[in-house]
């Protein structure tokens, strides 16, 4: 019987990128997104070419309704093998500016949902003694960056949560994972939340493909290992400038010429 795995997001950029790893390693998968459309293509390009069962799961995980869905189609599986939350979105702006819906809306996607699906997949890993959760963060969970508000505080919620339970789960055999990647090329940045971004001014050194951050991410994936930042450049980063004293002086100085006002 092959592994199974459920990815949210797959509709694009990471998590499609953990579609097509996990396919190729001869997983079946359940692809979780709004566009359907993207969905189904990828579910025939993958079983054609890998020749597993991939099933499609529409839904818009900043509503109750669709949420619930997808916690129940992780309930009624056999044995889910490896979850992998990673849907989400961020919208630059003040945070007065920003209207209270899309920040509630990014609050229930990267917080409520991951700890809801998570909830919903631990009792049959713990029962089996194996099994894997990647709660996809972000480099803004390790530090503040202006103009972020929501976006840094659930994804610093999401290390937090990941850390503790990657502690209770580690003598369950159960591996839980934050992984906090940078610069990532993906369409997250031609979406309407990252306008006036001045993408191109982001040194090239710090941008990863999909695929790095992706294989980076589950070769690291084990028992114990609660925290994954892919990409030399990023842990140099970390350490130089989120762990320095002055580094958050300098950092909000490079934000602002990132995203001029
Ligand atoms: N790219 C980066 O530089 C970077 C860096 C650090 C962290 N991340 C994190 O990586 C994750 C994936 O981002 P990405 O860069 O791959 O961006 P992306 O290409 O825009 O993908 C985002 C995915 O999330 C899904 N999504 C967004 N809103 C949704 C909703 N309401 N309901 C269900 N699914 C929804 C999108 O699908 P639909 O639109 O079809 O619903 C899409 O599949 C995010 O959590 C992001 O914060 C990205």
């Amino acid at each position: 019987m092959r592994p199974l795995g459920l990815i949210t997001g797959a509709s694009s950029g990471i998590g499609d990128g953990y579609a097509r790893a996990l396919a190729s390693q001869q997983y079946d998968l359940i692809l979780v997104a709004r566009r359907a459309d993207r969905l189904n293509a990828l579910k025939s390009e993958l079983e054609s070419q890998y020749g597993i069962c991939v099933e499609v799961l529409p839904a818009d995980l900043t509503c109750d309704h669709d949420i619930a869905r997808v916690e129940q189609r992780i309930r009624d599986v056999e044995a889910l093998a490896l979850l992998v939350n990673n849907a989400g979105f961020d919208q630059l702006g003040d945070f007065v500016d920003v209207p209270l819906e899309r920040h509630l809306g990014m609050l229930k996607i990267h917080l409520e949902t991951t700890i809801r699906l998570c909830h919903a997949a631990l009792p049959a890993m713990r029962q089996r003694r194996c099994g894997g959760i990647i709660n996809v963060s972000s480099m803004g969970g390790l530090g503040p960056l202006p103009q972020n508000s929501l976006y840094c505080a659930t994804k610093a919620g999401l290390i937090m949560f990941t850390k503790v339970l990657s502690g209770e789960e580690q003598p369950h055999n159960i591996a839980v994972q934050a992984l906090c990647p940078g610069y990532t090329y993906t369409e997250i940045f031609n979406t309407p939340g990252f306008a006036g971004l001045r993408t191109e001014r982001i040194p090239r050194f710090l941008w990863m493909s999909v695929d790095s951050v992706v294989r980076e991410s589950l070769n690291k994936l084990r028992p114990g290992r609660p925290v994954v930042i892919p990409g030399l450049a990023n842990r140099i980063f970390y350490l130089g400038f989120i762990l320095n004293p002055f580094g958050e002086q300098i950092n909000r100085r490079m934000w602002s010429w990132l995203y001029p006002q």
